[in-house]
C-alpha cells in the first residue's frame, strides 16, 4: 500500500470516534444521504454495496428504506468497528456484511450488486478510473451506481491562487455550516480537512463533469446529476448500466 493511502487510513482511524458528532451532525450530509437512497430506487431483495461506509450512516439508511442486503467496505478498521457496534446494537447482522477493504482492491465477483453507492469516500481515491471501471463490472445489468460527493475541482498546481480561491470559497460555506450545526468540534475537524483539500493530502476532489465522463468512459449508458437541495457544493450522480431491455 502506498504511503499516501496509509496516511489517509490513519487519519480516518483518528477521526472515527468523532465522526458522528462532527460531519454526522451536518444537515447537508443527511440531505445528501437521503437523496442517494431515494435516487437509487432501492427495492426489497436488492444487493447493495456501500463503498467507504464509515460509521454506516448510508448503509443504515438503505436498510431502513427497504428489505435489501448491504455489503459495506471501508479501508479504516476503526470506522468499521463503530459500524459493527451499530450492526450488533440494531440486530442487523443477517442483513449486513462488512469488510476492511480498500476501494482499489474490491474482491467481489462480477455482476454481484443491484446498487453500488459511495458517499464522500471516492474523492479520497487518487486513481479513480480503475475504481469506476471495477464498479461497472460489479453491477448487474440494469444496476445503478449512485455517488454523493463534493462538486469541487482541486486538481491543478498547489501554488495557483485561482485554484486556492475556489477551494477557499467552498471552505467558507462549509466551515460556517460546521460551526452553526456541529459547534466548535465540527468546525475544528472541517478546518483541518480544509488544508488537506488545498494540499491534495488524501483529498482529491474532481467536479461532476469529470465524474460523469469517467462513468461514461467505463460504459455506463445513462448518467444523471442531481443537486442536493440548497447545498450548492454537493451533488448526487446516478449512473445506469444498460439492462437487457435496453
Ligand atoms: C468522509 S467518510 C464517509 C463515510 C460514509 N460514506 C458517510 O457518508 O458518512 C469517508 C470514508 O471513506 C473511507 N475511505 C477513504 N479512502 C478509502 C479507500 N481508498 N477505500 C475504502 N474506503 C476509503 C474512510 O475510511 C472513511 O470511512
Amino acid at each position: 500500500m502506498d504511503p499516501l493511502t496509509r496516511n489517509t487510513r490513519e487519519w480516518f482511524q483518528d477521526w472515527a470516534n468523532e465522526y458522528d458528532s462532527t460531519l454526522g451532525k451536518l444537515g447537508r450530509h443527511h440531505a445528501m444521504l437521503d437523496l442517494v437512497v431515494r435516487a437509487s430506487g432501492v427495492r426489497n431483495n436488492d444487493r447493495v454495496l456501500d463503498i467507504g461506509c464509515g460509521t454506516g450512516l448510508l448503509s443504515l439508511r438503505f436498510l431502513n428504506a427497504s428489505e435489501c442486503t448491504v455489503t459495506a467496505i471501508d479501508s479504516s478498521a476503526q470506522m468499521l468497528a463503530l459500524f459493527r457496534e451499530k450492526i450488533e446494537k440494531y440486530h442487523l447482522s443477517l442483513h449486513v456484511q462488512s469488510y476492511q477493504m480498500p476501494a482499489e482492491e474490491m474482491g467481489f465477483p462480477p455482476r454481484e450488486f443491484d446498487i453500488i453507492a459511495a458517499t464522500v469516500s471516492l474523492h479520497h481515491v487518487k486513481e479513480k478510473e480503475p475504481v469506476i471501471r471495477r464498479i461497472f463490472d460489479l453491477l448487474k445489468e440494469g444496476g445503478r451506481f449512485v455517488l454523493g460527493e463534493i462538486d469541487m475541482d482541486t486538481t491543478g498546481s498547489h501554488d495557483d491562487p485561482v485554484r486556492l480561491a475556489r477551494i477557499l470559497k467552498y471552505l467558507t460555506s462549509e466551515l460556517e455550516l460546521a460551526m452553526r450545526e456541529g459547534g466548535v468540534q465540527a468546525f475544528e475537524r472541517m478546518y483541518d480537512n480544509g488544508k488537506k483539500h488545498i494540499l491534495n493530502d488524501g483529498e482529491y476532489c474532481i467536479g461532476f463533469d469529470r465524474w460523469a465522463a469517467l462513468c461514461k468512459d467505463a460504459g455506463f449508458a445513462h448518467v444523471d446529476i442531481i443537486p442536493v437541495n440548497e447545498y450548492e457544493w454537493f451533488k448526487v450522480l446516478v449512473a445506469r448500466k444498460q439492462g437487457q431491455e435496453g
